[in-house]
């Protein structure tokens, strides 16, 4: 990519005064006192600090400057501005705080802070660390933050911030240029299924498809793995499409860093642990999927299926339980190779028990942008010859930018039939319904986690009344 066409993020660098730098320097001493005297327990809350910092800038500066009055809204940026040196961090601090960007990378001290802006795509910014110290020091800082270290025994860190946005950390000897930081930043208000609608990523058809398929009509639900290349959006359509899944399943996530926020109530989310300092602790998404058949679940979702755990997930999938996951892959066919193959090694004939492979895909525009969309949706039909057959049912065609329906008949909905004692007509009539409800959802904006959680929610306690509802306010 040339350089020049990378379009500017600029940060309004603000530099304190003499005063305030000598008030700043004050205000730390003050909280490592405090946190030294309170030992473990020193834990505020950020809400709290700031009232303290307010308070004490108060008194402060009013010790000071006897005659004039400050007003209250410098006293409220300032003591903004120190809680986000106190607790923040540092240099990228404004970065961390705007929603608008989607990942945050520091590739060394010689060149600028990169961003991913949602709208504008790939930006540089005026930022840059002075020197790989600097650097060191916030990696350093954050790892303290979670509980963590990085050195150059254990070069790499992978952990997720308390806002929930994941985090990478490289230093020398593994990132030959010096120390590397990538923040793949938290989405508080989480694309949900309308959003995916919207953005045609996924298709109006698609979705009431996968929905009629996930839900199985309580006869049986589909299982289905959600591939892709790397951030080509895995997890949020996997956490978007989850919607669907009926309310009255027991749900278990496990993952490596909490990402997926499933809007249902009977939901147990799980972590995995690396060892300690020891060596000692470790828990794997292995040791969680175990655990998990131990807890009675209708639904595991397993957030990326990446060595051991595939085999205990087939396990569980082929032993009545449902599942979703994601896989780094760049086909349907590749996704098979992959679980088949080590670390995974499933056997094939245990992966039948998928559905639905889902692929997504992200598509990179000359101008450094990019979108998003499922490229691909094929069922797992059976086997043949000791090769596991596929049906393409959707594609996506790029000249129209379209997810077309390329295939008549579907072995998913053919199951779902014959366990019903529906007919595929009747099927067909039940997703009609529910594309109905989603465009209700579209036509009257309701997007949110909450929201679109809630019509689903009601459609399954009572479909007919939603359908009428919808109908008489059309
Ligand atoms: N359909 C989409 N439209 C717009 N933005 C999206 C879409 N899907 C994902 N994103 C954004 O792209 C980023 C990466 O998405 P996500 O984490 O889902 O990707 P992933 O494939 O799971 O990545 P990884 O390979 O790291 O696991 C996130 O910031 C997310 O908000
Ligand atoms: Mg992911």
């Amino acid at each position: 990519m040339n350089n020049e066409i990378i379009p500017q993020y600029n940060v309004i660098k603000r530099e304190y005064s003499h005063n305030e730098k000598i008030l700043l320097g004050e205000m730390r001493e003050n909280l490592v006192d405090l946190a030294i005297s309170t030992g473990e327990n020193f834990q505020a809350s950020e809400e709290k600090l700031l009232n303290d910092i307010r308070n004490f800038l108060f008194l402060r500066i009013n010790e000071t400057n006897e005659n004039t009055n400050v007003s209250n809204e410098y006293l409220d940026d300032l003591s903004r501005r120190f809680l986000r040196d106190i607790i923040g961090y540092g240099k990228i601090d404004s970065l961390i705080q705007d929603d608008e960007l989607e990942e945050i990378m520091i590739i060394g001290t010689d060149k600028p802070v990169f961003v991913y802006h949602r709208e504008y795509g790939m930006m540089k910014t005026n930022l840059q660390f002075g020197n790989e110290g600097e650097l060191r020091d916030l990696i350093d800082s954050i790892a303290r933050q979670i509980n963590r270290r990085i050195d150059q025994e254990s070069p790499i860190l992978d952990g997720r911030l308390i806002d929930g946005s994941r985090i990478n950390a490289t230093i020398p000897p593994v990132s030959a240029d010096g120390p590397s930081l990538t923040i793949r930043k938290f989405r508080r208000d989480p694309l949900t299924v309308i959003d995916l609608i919207n953005s045609r990523t996924i298709s109006l058809d698609l979705a009431g498809f996968l929905w009629l398929c996930i839900d199985g009509l309580g006869v049986k639900s589909a299982n289905a793995i959600i591939s892709g290349g790397t951030s080509s959006g895995k997890t949020t359509t996997l956490n978007a499409l989850s919607a669907f899944i009926n309310p009255n399943e027991r749900i278990i996530t496990i993952e490596d860093t909490l990402e997926l926020q499933i809007p249902h109530e009977h939901v147990i989310r799980m972590e995995t642990r690396p060892a300690n300092v020891e060596g000692k602790g470790e828990l794997t998404m292995n040791d969680l999927v175990k655990n998990s058949l131990r807890q009675r679940p209708d639904r595991i979702i397993v957030g990326e299926v990446r060595a051991g755990e595939a085999i205990t997930l087939f396990t569980a999938l082929n032993t009545g339980h449902s599942g979703f996951g994601t896989l780094h892959s760049n086909d349907a066919r590749e996704t098979i190779t992959r679980l088949t193959n080590e670390p995974m090694s499933v056997p094939e004939i245990m992966i039948q028990a998928i559905d639905f492979i889902i692929m997504q895909n992200r598509i990179y525009t000359p101008s450094g942008m990019s979108f998003r969309r499922v490229s691909e949706v094929a069922e797992v039909v059976g086997m043949e010859e000791g090769t596991v057959q596929l049906n393409k049912i959707f594609q996506w065609n790029p000249e129209r930018d379209t997810i077309e329906n390329v295939c008549i008949t579907s072995h998913t909905l053919e199951q779902i039939a014959s366990l019903s004692g529906k007919t595929i007509t009747e099927l067909h009539h039940e997703i009609e319904n529910r594309k109905i409800v989603l465009k209700h959802m579209i036509n009257q904006d309701i997007r949110s986690v909450e929201d679109v959680n809630s019509v689903i929610e009601l459609y399954y306690k009572n479909p007919q009344k939603v359908l009428n509802r919808i109908i008489l306010n059309r």
